[in-house]
């Protein structure tokens, strides 16, 4: 089980392109926040290293929460049924946030977290996400940062993880079929 390579079949992103890509984000992000306070919320656990590349390349002050939700477990496919873990420190009201989520998969844990943000009277809230997959989508989400889209394969690293193992992975890995069946 420690032997990382047997059980991935290809690199999908690498490190350096995940960096690349983020700081573009940082750059579009400081731009169309300037002069506004910004919340920036990582969705536990996955976004965990998405948040700390990600937040350490703004150039800006920003404050920072964490929500953990949870609707996968330990399976490979979305529950749909989304539990809140830890719930988030901040008052809402009248905050600029912006979502920082690792992927956006069938969309229905952002679904259900901007229609949660959105009833605390948020200024406004937008969602950047590192990957996304437009062929698992079960609802539209509109997210004003992507940085890669990608098939709908099971990846895994960068905070990705299957029943909590590969999250530290640097880059973002296709999971070996047998790892799961
Ligand atoms: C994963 C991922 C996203 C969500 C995306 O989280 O980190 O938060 O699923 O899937 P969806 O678009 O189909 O809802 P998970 O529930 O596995 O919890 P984790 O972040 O702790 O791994
Ligand atoms: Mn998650
Ligand atoms: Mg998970």
């Amino acid at each position: 089980a420690a032997d990382i390579a047997d059980q991935l079949t290809t690199v999908l992103v690498t490190e350096e392109e995940i960096h690349a890509k983020l700081e573009e984000l940082a750059r579009r992000v400081e731009a169309d926040y300037a002069g506004k306070d910004l919340l920036l919320i990582g969705v536990l656990k996955g976004a965990v290293m998405v948040m700390s590349d990600f937040a350490r390349m703004l150039t800006r002050d920003i404050t920072m929460d964490w929500m953990a939700v949870s609707s996968y477990g330990a399976g490979t496919k979305s529950s749909g049924v989304v539990q809140i873990r830890k719930d988030l420190d901040t008052d809402l009201t009248g905050k600029h946030v912006l979502i920082v989520e690792d992927i956006i998969d069938s969309g229905l844990t952002l679904s259900w977290l901007l229609e949660n943000f959105a009833s605390r009277g948020a200024a406004s809230i937008e969602i950047l996400a590192l990957l996304r997959k437009p062929a698992a989508a079960k609802v539209e989400i509109d997210s004003r940062y992507v940085g890669f889209d990608i098939p709908t394969d099971f990846v895994v690293g960068y905070g990705l993880d299957f029943d909590e193992r590969y999250r530290n992975l640097r880059d973002v890995a296709v999971l070996a079929p047998h790892v799961y069946s």
